[in-house]
């Protein structure tokens, strides 16, 4: 299905889909393997968590210890969080004056832990206190945005009706960060000139690239990837999901195994390659590769390659050099790429790393 849950919760600010604990774990150690000082004395700010359920706050306390952190702050947005299916506000809360004449509450909230506060040097994580913040704890606050000021890196599953906005809020203060988003995201224009300029990437330890979130909205059986058999209990399939981040991570380093043109025109796995070869698009100089294992190794010029060529970028083998979307997004976008006045679907363009 082309379509992805992500994109539909773009559209309809459907925004609560949480992230699962190994999810975290598996990104985080992978930053880890690289560097293992990746965390140590710093300040980690997690913007869109809820400090009584996210999985990221539950992941970052835990490993406080272990990481080396210095500060780690929480914060979560009031007015979406109440939608959570196990949220049932006390009588208590609602007559509080963080609580609306709705009943919805309108104060964010707020947990940090220090070293200080870490003296005995174990968090109980049920125990975990927070506060609410002055403020409803949208990102874009003067409070929230303090707090980013304060932080080396901040780390969430942001909503995905804001994503350019929030990537936007972390470049524009130049910090380092790991968020979650979807695969098209990466040729939207606030995003794409990031990712050619080797400035962000994405990372894909998603099986089959799709995650597993847990979410308050009715899930629909009726839906084809309900079906399929990866369905799983209580949690809801998304496609196309993938880390973006600027900060280090082995695989990214680690070059495609790739064949020549000759050998891939006489052995790839792909007949299309086999019987159509590589094909020239009409109105730009470069050759259409419709899959990335059949990216040719010694093609000297512009190849057009499928997005989720990213999953495999290595940047010290190939290097980035716009996109065939539409043609109107900036300098980089060439144009809508065609073969014998077919339109083909969005690609990379990308070329062969000239070696000093
Ligand atoms: C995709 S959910 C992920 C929640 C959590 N980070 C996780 O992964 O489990 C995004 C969260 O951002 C919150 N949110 C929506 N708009 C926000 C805003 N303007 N500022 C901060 N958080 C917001 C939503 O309430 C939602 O809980």
């Amino acid at each position: 299905m082309a379509n992805t849950k992500l994109t539909d919760a773009k559209t309809a600010k459907n925004d609560e889909f949480y992230t699962q604990y190994s999810d975290i774990q598996k990104e985080m150690n992978a930053f880890l393997e690289y560097d293992p000082d990746t965390f140590r004395d710093k300040t980690v700010l997690l913007p869109c968590d809820d400090p009584e359920w996210s999985n990221f706050t539950r992941f970052f306390a835990q490993n406080f210890e272990r990481l080396g952190l210095k500060r780690l702050i929480s914060t979560s947005y009031a007015v979406e969080s109440k939608k959570y299916k196990d949220y049932q506000p006390t009588l208590f809360e609602t007559e509080s004056p963080w609580f609306d004449a709705n009943k919805t509450r309108i104060k964010g909230k707020i947990f940090e832990l220090t070293r200080d506060t870490n003296q005995n040097g174990r968090i109980d994580i049920d125990d975990l206190e927070w506060h609410y913040l002055e403020g409803d704890g949208d990102f874009r606050s003067k409070e929230v945005c303090k707090l980013r000021d304060e932080a080396d890196i901040i780390v969430t599953n942001p909503p995905f009706s804001l994503f350019r906005d929030f990537l936007n809020w972390i470049m524009g203060a130049g910090k380092q960060f790991a968020i979650i988003g979807n695969i098209n995201a990466n040729t939207y224009k606030e995003v794409f000139p990031l990712i050619k300029e080797n400035k962000i990437w994405t990372d894909n330890p998603f099986v089959r690239g799709a995650g597993y979130f847990e979410t308050p909205y009715e899930i629909n059986t009726t839906l084809s990837y309900f079906n399929s058999h990866d369905y799983r209990e209580g949690l809801i399939r998304v496609p196309g999901v993938r880390w973006y981040t600027n900060i280090e991570i082995g695989r990214r380093h680690e070059p495609l195994q790739l064949m020549t043109m000759k050998d891939n025109l006489r052995y790839s796995k792909h007949l299309e390659i086999r019987v159509n070869g590589y094909q020239k698009y009409d109105n730009y100089d470069a050759i259409e590769v419709p899959f990335t294992d059949a990216i040719p190794s010694d093609y000297e010029g512009v190849m057009g390659v499928p997005i989720s060529f990213l999953d495999k970028y290595c940047p010290e083998q190939f290097e980035i050099i716009g996109v065939f979307n539409h043609g109107k997004d900036g300098p980089w976008d060439f144009a809508t790429a065609t073969i014998n006045g077919v339109d083909k679907y969005k690609r990379l363009a990308i070329r062969k790393k000239q070696q000093p």
